[in-house]
Parts: structure tokens; sequence; C-alpha cells
């Protein structure tokens, strides 16, 4: 298999904005308990993706292929459309599917325009898969 390049995958961004994924992605409840370097990775290879108003960012029930951060804008989670509660800005969303593999738990529309800050899927795998090779190399 061919490494997985950082340097291909990594989406350059303000140091504010590092600051503001970092802080989002720390006090989600799942994603807190990783280690510190594959945060700042995952906040490395986040890119930006927008949404207009009404516009599905997650549809309850599908496969996930990205997890998200909400940098403006305001979205709404919703199960069998019933509204749950609405998600401000630098929170994290959608790391439920992408951390334990199951299809989408909610769906989640943006209310008016939103931009995120998206992590594909294959870059998270390739992030967790790199510190457990780091960790076998020392031993
Ligand atoms: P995921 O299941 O990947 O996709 C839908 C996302 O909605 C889910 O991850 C969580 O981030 C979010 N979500 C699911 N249920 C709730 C809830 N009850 N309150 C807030 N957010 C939720």
């Amino acid at each position: 298999l061919p490494k997985f390049s950082f340097e291909k995958a990594r989406v350059p961004k303000d140091a504010s904005v590092k600051k503001q994924l970092t802080d989002a992605l720390n006090k989600n409840q799942y994603l807190k308990r990783l280690e510190l370097q594959q945060i700042k990775d995952m906040v490395e290879c986040m890119y930006e993706c927008t949404y207009q108003q009404g516009e599905y960012v997650i549809k309850q029930g599908e496969p996930g292929n990205h997890l998200f951060v909400l940098a403006d804008g305001k979205l709404e989670v919703f199960q069998q459309n019933k509204l749950l509660t609405s998600i401000t800005v630098w929170t994290a969303f959608g790391e439920l599917a992408i951390l334990y593999n199951c299809t989408r738990t909610a769906s989640v529309r943006a209310v008016n325009k939103v931009m995120t800050w998206a992590l594909d899927r294959e870059a998270f795998q390739n992030i967790m898969r790199r510190t457990a090779e780091t960790r076998h190399e020392q031993y």
C-alpha cells in the first residue's frame, strides 16, 4: 500500500482557524480521547466545504464519509424528521459514523448558508493507522 501523503492532504490555514478547529475537536466527547498529534493531523487535513440554506450536510441512515466542524451559520439535527437540537459554530459533528463505522445516526440540515471544515474518512483512517505504525516502530 502506498503511504498516505500528509504533504498532499495538508491544507494551509491560518493559525487562528487551526486553534478554533483544535478546540472544537477537543471539546467533542468522543474526539477528545484521541491523542494530541492525531488532533493536530486532523486539523491539518481539514478543508472548507459550504452548504446552501435547506441543504442536507448529513442524511440519517447513509454511510458517512466525512466529519465536520461548523465554522459559520446554523445547523439543525433531526431524527425521523423530528428536530433534536441545533449546532452552533465551532462544534464538531458527524464524528459517530467516522469513529464507529456506523451509518449516520441523524440528519443535519443547513438553516442558512453554512461554512464547515470537513475531514475525509480516508484521511482520518490514515491518521489513526500512522499512529499505530509509529507506536509499533518504537518497540
Ligand atoms: P453521525 O452519526 O456521524 O451523523 C449525524 C451526527 O449528528 C452525529 O454523527 C452527531 O455528530 C450528531 N448527532 C446525533 N445525535 C445527536 C443529538 N442527539 N444531539 C446532537 N447531535 C447529534
